[in-house]
């Protein structure tokens, strides 16, 4: 079934030498043809709304973006870790699961277990970049080792630690106009720690969620039940329980232009095949969408959700997408299997649609952006970037605040020696 209508055409323009590396080490233009925002050469407007000397705000225009595809090094992984079912932290992949092929005419029901075997996670808890941390904390003498050599670096050798996601909200953000965003910084030892505080607006959405809402955000985990066993040889458990508080998380390291970046990102499940490739390449990410009746729910789909399905998985390099297309009840009506690399070749017949390389140069811009605004090294100091859609990013500055968010484990384990 085709019914997206894809065909393999020639890559449009700034994409295709980022897809031609894609296949190598490197997910990159020439470097050369790459222009930081502060380069005097610039042709295009500073993206920078500067007050004299110092930047205050960032635009989110597009067309400031529209330039070549920054350097975007291959991912690697270099760590990974789980949640079990409590949600407690462990530095293992015991929580991997194994993609199972869905059969030609699935007969998913995503409404089953509802009820009755769904344990969800309490998303009141805000655990900032908790996890990451312990991560990190667990692994400091392997990746301080990696930079020993190095020495002008970060002690951790890289600039940036965040999650995923929050990663992929910045690189939507130059087309999305309904969800702002709130990003807490802090540099500490030479690295930028970037983590999400919920916005006023998001914490009322959730107040008010429908209970066809809140059922309906159970059905991609249900979904997910279908296609992931939970070792090598298993089938998938469609009578067990869905239990959000589990999780499989990769941890990645890349380069974004100048910008070294860690961030981890939950995985659905991995290839089991005999011939998998290493992680990232074998990671597969399960998605749900509405059935696709007409050619506006195409279009909506092609503008919508597939910029935020390319976004989620390219950062990490996870290269393929299995979907599940649902009927309003809930039942899935076909699977289609969505590569990462083809979704720019899907969109180009879209009249005015987003870009990949407006992602990618926003984000950059964006990091560059607070790494001029952030100087003092203190985990006591946080910068809020605040963006609502319509707007420039702002900052402001907070001292010993409740935004603090590097904790004082994290502080302290940092410091000492082993
Ligand atoms: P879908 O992806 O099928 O929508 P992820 O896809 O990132 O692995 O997330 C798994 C599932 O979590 C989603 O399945 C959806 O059911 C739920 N979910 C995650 N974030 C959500 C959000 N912001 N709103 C609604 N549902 C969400
Ligand atoms: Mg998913």
């Amino acid at each position: 079934m085709d019914q997206h209508g894809r065909k393999v055409n020639p890559p449009p323009s700034g994409y295709k030498n980022h897809r031609r590396n894609m296949d190598n080490d490197t997910l990159s233009v020439n470097p050369k043809r790459f222009r930081p925002s502060h380069s005097p050469h610039r042709a295009d407007p500073a993206p920078l709304s500067s007050s004299a000397s110092s930047c205050r705000a960032l635009s989110t225009r597009r067309q400031l973006y529209e330039k070549p595809f920054p350097v975007y090094k291959q991912p690697v992984e270099v760590g990974s870790f789980s949640l079990d079912s409590e949600r407690r932290f462990f530095n293992d992949a015991r929580q991997i699961r194994y993609f199972v092929e869905p059969p030609s005419r699935p007969d998913f029901n995503l409404r089953d277990g509802y009820k009755d075997r769904f344990v969800k996670r309490d998303d009141s808890i805000k655990e900032k970049l908790d996890h990451i941390l312990r991560w990190i904390l667990a692994n400091k003498s392997k990746l301080e080792s990696r930079v020993a050599a190095a020495s002008s670096s970060p002690a951790l050798g890289v600039d940036v630690v965040t999650w995923r996601g929050h990663l992929t909200k910045l690189l939507t953000t130059p087309y999305e106009t309904r969800e702002g965003w709130l990003l807490a910084a802090t540099l500490f030892r030479g690295t930028l720690y970037l983590s999400e505080v919920e916005t006023e607006a998001s914490r009322r959405d959730t107040e008010n969620r429908t209970e066809r809402h809140q059922e309906m955000m159970y059905w991609g985990y249900k979904f997910e039940q279908y296609l992931c066993a939970e070792d090598m040889k298993a089938s998938p458990d469609p009578g067990g329980v869905v239990n959000t508080n589990e999780a499989f998380c990769t941890v990645v390291q890349t380069k974004l232009a100048d910008h070294k970046l860690l961030f981890s990102g939950e995985v659905d499940c991995r290839d089991r095949g005999p011939k998998s490739p290493a992680a990232p390449a074998c990671y597969i990410e399960l998605k749900t969408s509405a059935e696709i009746c007409t050619p506006k729910q195409r279009s909506n789909f092609h503008r919508f959700k597939l910029l935020k399905w390319w976004a989620q998985s390219f950062l990490p390099g996870v290269p393929r997408i299995v979907a599940g297309f649902r009927d309003p009840d809930g039942l899935v009506v076909g699977t289609e299997t969505i590569q990462i690399s083809q979704i720019s070749h899907l969109i180009k017949n879209e009249y005015n649609c987003w870009k990949p390389t407006v992602c990618m140069n926003f984000c950059c811009e964006f990091l560059s952006f607070v790494r001029t605004v952030v100087r003092e090294d203190s985990p006591r100091v946080v910068h809020l970037f605040s963006w609502d859609p319509h707007q420039d990013v702002t900052y402001t500055v907070h001292r010993d605040s409740s935004y603090c968010f590097l904790p004082p484990w994290y502080v302290e384990g940092m410091a000492s020696p082993h």
